[in-house]
C-alpha cells in the first residue's frame, strides 16, 4: 500500500510532507480515508482498524498553509508583541524578569524533555533526582523542613496552603472557619480562601502600610484557622511587627501562610520559616525565572514546616536506604492537587537558575531588585504622589492621585501613554488601598541605563498634556480598548487580511 498524496492542492509543500512519511495521512478526494502508516511496523487498511460505519468519507476540512507563509504569519504577530525579551515590563506584584536562555536550554536537554511522565521510576532517576534537590533548594531558601512541587500556579499552592491548613485543624478537632488577610492583599488571597471552603475576615493597614497589629489582635480567636501574608507587602514594604504578628496567631492555635509572590526581594538575606511562617508557597515563575505564560504553566511549589509535612500532597520523591528514588506519599497526605509531578519542565528551568546563581547569586537577586526600586522610587519622587515614601524593597507604589486632581491625567492614562514610549505597562488600581496606584517593579534585571530611560518617559508622561494621554496608545496595533465592555462583551473575530 502507498502512501495517499495530501487532500487538496496546495501551491507550496505541505510542512514536512515532503521530507519523511508521516505516521498518517489524509485521503485524496476518491478515496475513503487514511492509509494508516507506521515506520517499521505493518501497515493496516483503516477497515482493519476501525469499523466501517465510523470511518469518515471525506477528507477532514483541515485548513493547509504553506510552512513559509506559516512563518511570515507568526514572525509578523511576533513582532507586534512586547515580551521580556524586548524590554522593561515593570509589572508590580507579577515579578515579569528577563529569563535567562540558559534555564531554557537546561529544560530543553532531551533527557528531561523527552521523558513520559508516566514512565517507572526505574527509568526516571534522574529527573527524581533534580526534583528532590528543587524541594531541598527551595526548603534551604525558605527555611522551611519539605514541599511538594506539584501546584501550577501561585493560586494553586494557595488553596494548597489551605488544604494543608484545614487537614491540620480538623485533626485537632476544631476544623475553624475564618482566614486573616490584610486589606492590601492580592486578590488571588480572598479567592483561595473561598475557595478552600474558609470565611475572610480582613484585617486593615495602618499608616505604614503595614499590618495594623493593634487590629489584628482584635480579629483573633480560636475560630481563626490561620493568617494569610506575604512580605514585602503588595506595598513593597516590609512587614517590620512579622515577629509580633506571627506569636499572636500562634497564640490562638492559628497557622501563617506564607504568599511567596514577593520572595525574590528577600532571597538569601532572610527566610519565611525565621519569620514564624508555617506555610509557604513560591512563584517559581516570578522568583526563579520561568516563563509565566499567558496564565500558565508556572510552577508554585508549597513548603512547610516540620509538623505540617505528612499533610503535604504526595507522591514525592524519596531517596531510599538502597540509594534509588521512589515516589512516596506522605502519611497524612492531602492527595494530589496537580496531575502527574507539576509542571515539571518549569521546574527543571527553576533548578538550572538555582545552580547557576548559587547561594550568593541568589542574594545579590534580592539585593539588584530591591537597589533597582529605590533607585526608581527616589527618581520620581516631586513627580508622582507616593503614598508611603519610605526605603521600599523589590517594588513600590506611586499614585497619580493629584495628578487627576491637577489635570485629569489618571494612572491608566499613565499605563496607556507608557506603551506609546516602548514600555510595558506597570501594574495599575492595585493595591486597592492606593487611589489611582501604579505599582512599580523593575526587577533586579534592568540596567541602570534602561531605568534612566524608564524615569524619563514617566516624567515626560506626567509633564504632558493630559487631553493627549486620553488617546493613548495610538502606536500600537490595538489601540485603546474598554477593557471593562470588552470583558463582559467579548466578541471574537477574524480578520482574513491579518
Ligand atoms: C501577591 C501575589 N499573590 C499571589 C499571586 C498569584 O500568583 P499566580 O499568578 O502564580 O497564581 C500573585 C500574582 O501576581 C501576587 O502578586
Amino acid at each position: 500500500m502507498s502512501p495517499s498524496a495530501g487532500g487538496r492542492a496546495t501551491s507550496a509543500p505541505i510542512m514536512g510532507r515532503d521530507a519523511e512519511p508521516t505516521l498518517f495521512e489524509l485521503s485524496s478526494p476518491g478515496r475513503r480515508a487514511a492509509s494508516f502508516r507506521t515506520t517499521g511496523l505493518p501497515e493496516w487498511e483503516p477497515e482493519e482498524l476501525v469499523p466501517g460505519g465510523h470511518l469518515r468519507g471525506e477528507p477532514a476540512p483541515i485548513a493547509e498553509i504553506s510552512e513559509r507563509d506559516l512563518v511570515a504569519h507568526f514572525t509578523r504577530l511576533s513582532h507586534r508583541q512586547y515580551s521580556v525579551d524586548l524590554g522593561a515590563y515593570p509589572l508590580g506584584s507579577c515579578t515579569m524578569k528577563y529569563n535567562p536562555k540558559l534555564c531554557d536550554d537546561a529544560a530543553s536537554l532531551p533527557g528531561l524533555a523527552d521523558v513520559h511522565p508516566a514512565a517507572p521510576a526505574a527509568l526516571t532517576q534522574g529527573w527524581m533526582e533534580l526534583l528532590a534537590e528543587l524541594e531541598q533548594a527551595l526548603c534551604r531558601v525558605t527555611g522551611m523542613h519539605a514541599a511538594t512541587l506539584q501546584p501550577p500556579a501561585g493560586a494553586a499552592g494557595e488553596l494548597t496552603g489551605l488544604l494543608l491548613m484545614r487537614a491540620w485543624h480538623t485533626e485537632r478537632g476544631n476544623p475553624r472557619h475564618k482566614i486573616v488577610i490584610p486589606d492590601s492583599a492580592h486578590g488571588t488571597n480572598p479567592a483561595s480562601v473561598t475557595l478552600g471552603g474558609y470565611e475572610t475576615v480582613t484585617v486593615p493597614s495602618d499608616h505604614r502600610g503595614l499590618v495594623d497589629v493593634a487590629a489584628l489582635r482584635e480579629r483573633l480567636d480560636d475560630d481563626v484557622a490561620g493568617i494569610m501574608l506575604t512580605n514585602p507587602n503588595t506595598l513593597g514594604l516590609f512587614e517590620e511587627d512579622i515577629a509580633e504578628i506571627a506569636a499572636a496567631v500562634h497564640e490562638v492555635g492559628g497557622l501563617l501562610y506564607y504568599d511567596g509572590a514577593n520572595l525574590n526581594a528577600i532571597l538569601g538575606v532572610t527566610r519565611p520559616g525565621d519569620m514564624g511562617f508555617d506555610i509557604v508557597h513560591m512563584n517559581l515563575h516570578k522568583t526563579f525565572a520561568v516563563p509565566h505564560g499567558g496564565g500558565g504553566p508556572g510552577a508554585g511549589p508549597v513548603a512547610v514546616s516540620e509538623r505540617l509535612a505528612p499533610y503535604l500532597p504526595g507522591p514525592r520523591p524519596v531517596l531510599g536506604d538502597d540509594g534509588a528514588y521512589a515516589w512516596q506519599t506522605p502519611s497524612k497526605s492531602i492527595g494530589r492537587v496537580h496531575s502527574w509531578h507539576g509542571n515539571a519542565l518549569a521546574l527543571a528551568r527553576a533548578y538550572s537558575y538555582i545552580l547557576a546563581n548559587g547561594g550568593d547569586g541568589l542574594r545579590r537577586v534580592a539585593e539588584a531588585a530591591v537597589l533597582n526600586a529605590n533607585w526608581l522610587r527616589t527618581r520620581l519622587r516631586g513627580i508622582y504622589d507616593l503614598p508611603y515614601d519610605r526605603p521600599a524593597m523589590h517594588e513600590f507604589v506611586a499614585s497619580t492621585s493629584t495628578l487627576k486632581k491637577g489635570k485629569g491625567l489618571r494612572a491608566l492614562d499613565v499605563a496607556k501613554r507608557l506603551l506609546e514610549e516602548g514600555f510595558h505597562a506597570p501594574t495599575v488600581y492595585f493595591p486597592l488601598i492606593v487611589d489611582e496606584a501604579l505599582m512599580i517593579e523593575p526587577t533586579e534585571t534592568e540596567s541602570l541605563q534602561t531605568l534612566e530611560a524608564l524615569g524619563d518617559a514617566l516624567e515626560r508622561i506626567a509633564a504632558g498634556d493630559a487631553d493627549n494621554a486620553h488617546h493613548a496608545p495610538r502606536t500600537t496595533p490595538v489601540r485603546r480598548v474598554d477593557e471593562a465592555r470588552a470583558a463582559r462583551q467579548l466578541i471574537p473575530t477574524w480578520d482574513s487580511r491579518e
